[in-house]
């Protein structure tokens, strides 16, 4: 079995923070999004992986190498324009041939492994298998018209949903998958769907198995969705402490420290992460709180955040709570009223309150 990752996108509901970079390399829990992709391919024992990217693919190249840190060996497959799901798999077929293989949308995540969903369907002995997982606003997504434990259909973005399920962006498909994306047509937004290949397998009489699955998360462009992502991981991460606490300092929970890290007369409250070089001092850090590297945190509260590398926190006097910080931001201290603050700040900003 291989794998292939989508990492293309403009990310354009996650700015400013797209402005910069990726968003497949936005960091959730202090790692980028696309590293959970790739790990939970890996520790299936898939060796090889195909990772799509679009004309701006450097950074995702640079960032991510020839899979050797995953024992995976990755190829690129450059898409030359964004024409859909389906055309990304039409063009990786070469890369594919016959095998079956994972089909791993790189901004999705999930909690938990991917080997279930492996043994379903090879156990099931399907042709095609989906992830569906219960959603509030299923419109945005394919979305299944289900019948006891037989999928009707797949529409994709229907303006009057069938389910509340939403199709996940983790798929596993053996090789009729390519006679799909060979036939089906663009839709009218130019673009070769997904669910239209689903739905050309399911009017083929193929085999298409299904599962629901919880602890989901796919960004639905406003901040908080990000933190809800962050909140899900750190809530599955263990302890470890690589840095430095001094003597009166309190670490409460689920924490980890990052080397060189140093935590000086303040309180974490896990989970929460605290990124390398990263100094806090004086100050609080609460629940789902993710700060990268090299960060200053000093005299001040954060909750419920996520911070990016090289900002600076200092003598804010109230609790910075529901935040995206991107890098190299510097929030300062300043006095008065209302006691509230809630940012989403693109990369190299800089604000102070008053
Ligand atoms: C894509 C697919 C959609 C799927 C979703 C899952 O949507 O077209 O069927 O439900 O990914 O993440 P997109 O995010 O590209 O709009």
């Amino acid at each position: 079995m291989k794998a292939l990752i989508t990492s293309g996108g403009k990310g354009t509901r996650l700015r400013p923070l797209t402005h910069t970079q990726n968003k497949h390399l936005i960091p959730i829990a202090n790692k980028p999004i696309l590293h959970y992709a790739i790990e939970k391919v890996a520790d299936t024992g898939i060796k090889e992986i195909g990772i799509v990217t679009n004309q701006e693919c450097e950074e995702v190249i640079n960032e991510i190498g020839d899979g050797s840190r995953w024992g995976v060996k990755i190829r690129y497959i450059p898409q030359e324009a964004p024409l859909g799901l389906a055309h990304v798999i039409k063009i990786s077929e070469d890369f594919i041939g016959k095998e079956p293989f994972v089909f791993y949308l790189g901004d999705n995540m999930v909690v938990g492994g991917l080997e279930r969903f492996i043994n379903a369907f090879e156990g099931d002995s399907v042709n095609c298998y989906l992830t569906l997982a219960r959603v509030k606003d299923p419109e945005r997504f394919g979305v299944p018209e289900i019948d006891g434990n037989r999928i009707l259909r797949v529409e994709e973005k229907p303006r009057i949903p069938k389910s509340q399920f939403a199709v996940a962006g983790i798929y596993i498909y053996d090789h009729h998958i390519f006679e799909a994306v060979n036939s089906i047509e663009p839709s009218a937004r130019g673009e070769l769907e997904i669910s239209d290949a689903h739905q050309y397998l399911l009017d083929h009489d193929y085999k298409v198995g299904f599962t629901e699955i919880t602890g989901w998360w796919k960004d639905t462009g406003k901040p908080v969705d990000l933190l809800e992502a962050n909140r899900l991981i750190l809530e599955h991460q263990k302890s470890e402490i690589k840095g430095e606490v001094d003597e009166n300092s309190f670490i409460a929970g689920n924490v980890v420290l990052q080397p060189g890290a140093k935590i000086i007369d303040s309180t974490i409250r896990g989970p929460a992460i605290i990124g390398k070089n990263t100094v806090v001092k004086n100050s609080y850090i609460g629940p789902f709180t993710s700060i990268y590297d090299d960060c200053i945190i000093n005299n001040s509260e954060v909750e419920f955040s996520i911070v990016l590398s090289q900002c600076q926190i200092i003598d804010v006097g109230i609790r910075i709570e529901s935040s995206l910080l991107g890098k190299d931001v510097q929030i300062i201290n300043a006095v008065g009223k209302p006691k509230t603050h809630k940012f989403m700040i693109g990369d190299q900003s800089r604000v102070e309150l008053y």
